[in-house]
């Protein structure tokens, strides 16, 4: 799968988001052993509990005992087009979840055209 493909896939999870406090869609696709999963950001009343879209798919794929993480693609659909990097990238959080379940995959961010490895996100990540 392309890479435009792979964004479009998380650019249409987006629509699914579930973010009725910060109206902000996030889609997360990713390619594991071939196969895609997407998630979705997810928030509830209590807001400090919501779930990033990116490491919802990730949870996706890890339960279903998905292959080696290869892609991931984010897209935040709420974002202006003319707005900085820091309104698409992922979270600290979610960098730590890349680092840990996908440490070798590529991350392509919508409407960026630069590719990113963990280690351009997170250097010096904690792992054990
Ligand atoms: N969000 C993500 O889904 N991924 C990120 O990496 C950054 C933030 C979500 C969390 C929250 O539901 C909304 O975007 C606004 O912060």
């Amino acid at each position: 799968m392309t890479r435009e493909e792979l964004l479009a896939h998380a650019r249409t999870a987006a629509l699914r988001a579930h973010c009725p406090y910060s109206h902000f869609r996030v889609g997360a696709a990713l390619l594991a052993g071939g196969k895609l999963y997407t998630g979705v950001n997810i928030e509830i009343s209590s807001y400090g509990l919501s779930l990033c879209a990116e490491r919802s798919a990730l949870a996706a794929a890890i339960s279903d005992g998905a292959g080696p993480i290869t892609q991931i693609a984010v897209a935040c659909i709420d974002t202006p087009p003319d707005a900085p990097l820091h309104e698409r990238t992922p979270c600290g959080a979610c960098r730590q979840w890349l680092a840990d379940l996908a440490p070798d995959a590529t991350i392509y961010i919508d409407s960026v055209p630069q590719n990113f490895s963990i280690a351009d996100l997170l250097p010096y990540a904690f792992s054990l």
